[in-house]
């Protein structure tokens, strides 16, 4: 077991912090974690990198090695190159800049390599909240987004997508299905993370688009042109369901949109897991018991993302 730490960007601060529980617990159900403003501590057998790379609303990562009165007993893994980075979480004003400097001049001694502000190949992050001061470090994370080759107006931001297909716990080789999955966005991040993905969507334009998008990056999912209720025909083969749901009456459909979302819900089988985002207004009753978050667009648009 291990402690890794988490600094969270600022955005949608409650569900970024279960997001990362949810990334963290898919790989080690006993996962422990505590909240300290906006830093996460993890304690868990998976290494920080494996939940970083998922996690939507990281800004900085790494292990956690201690806190600053420590800082001379501190183990840190031998680098070419190191930077030091005082992040306040705190409610005080803190010169960090001067806390950079002061740790960077004792770590340089104490790690015998030079300082790299720009390419540091070791990162030490000094934390400072209102009840502790933490020590952590981490090397290079890389990794690389989708890119998306065909945009739409109706499309989904690829920060909630990503967050949702985290919310739904699925691991690598899972199957996710998204049965209205526009351009694809959804898919493309869950792709993006190794999950096996159906994508449907009753107009053919759009599933076009998703297969295009899909292709650009590489990926080979199933896009099927039909209605949401396909999903009967391959529930056996889905793990859960992720979706964003039409906000106006489509075109092709005589449904109202909270028609539409009330009878999806009831052709979702009940103990698979559900992850959608629907506008505001819309809830429905076999949503009820679903824990839900909202997310404030523009003053016409209140999302809200609900897990059943
Ligand atoms: C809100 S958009 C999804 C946008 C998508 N998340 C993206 O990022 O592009 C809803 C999609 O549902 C599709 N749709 C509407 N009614 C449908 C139905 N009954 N069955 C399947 N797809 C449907 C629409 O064609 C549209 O592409």
């Amino acid at each position: 077991m291990s402690q890794s730490f988490f600094i969270l960007s600022g955005e949608h601060q409650d569900l970024a912090k279960d997001e990362l529980v949810s990334v963290s617990k898919s790989y080690d159900i006993k996962a422990l974690y505590r909240v300290d403003s906006r830093l996460v501590i993890i304690t868990s057998s998976t290494p920080w990198k494996k939940i970083a790379k998922r996690a939507t609303f990281v800004r900085a990562a790494g292990n956690l090695a201690g806190t600053f009165k420590d800082i001379s007993k501190i183990e840190f893994p031998k680098s070419y190159t190191f930077a030091c980075r005082a992040i306040n979480l705190s409610s005080k004003k803190i010169n960090t800049l001067a806390i950079e400097k002061e740790t960077g001049a004792i770590l340089k001694q104490k790690l015998g390599c030079r300082v790299s502000l720009l390419d540091p190949t070791l990162t030490v992050y000094l934390v400072i909240t209102d009840n502790n001061r933490y020590v952590g470090y981490a090397d290079a994370l890389e990794y690389k987004r989708s890119t998306k080759e065909i945009k739409y107006p109706t499309e989904l931001d690829w920060k909630l997508g990503r967050c949702m297909v985290n919310l739904s716990r699925l691991k690598e080789g899972r199957t996710l299905c998204d049965p209205f999955c526009g351009t694809g966005t959804i898919l493309l991040e869950a792709k993006s993370m190794g999950i096996r993905c159906i994508g449907i969507d009753f107009d053919s334009k759009m599933c076009e688009i998703s297969r295009k998008n899909l292709t650009a990056n590489g990926y080979k999912a199933g896009v099927i042109n039909s209605t949401y209720h396909h999903i009967s025909k391959i529930k056996d083969k889905i793990d859960a369901i992720v979706t964003d749901v039409p906000y106006g009456t489509a075109s092709r459909s005589s449904m109202s949109p909270k028609k539409v979302i009330q009878d999806f819900v009831s052709v979702v089988p009940k103990k698979m897991k559900l992850v959608l985002v629907y506008k505001k207004g819309m809830d429905v009753d076999g949503l009820a018991k679903a824990k839900k978050y909202e997310i404030y667009r523009h003053k016409s648009l209140t999302r809200v993302i609900a897990i059943r």
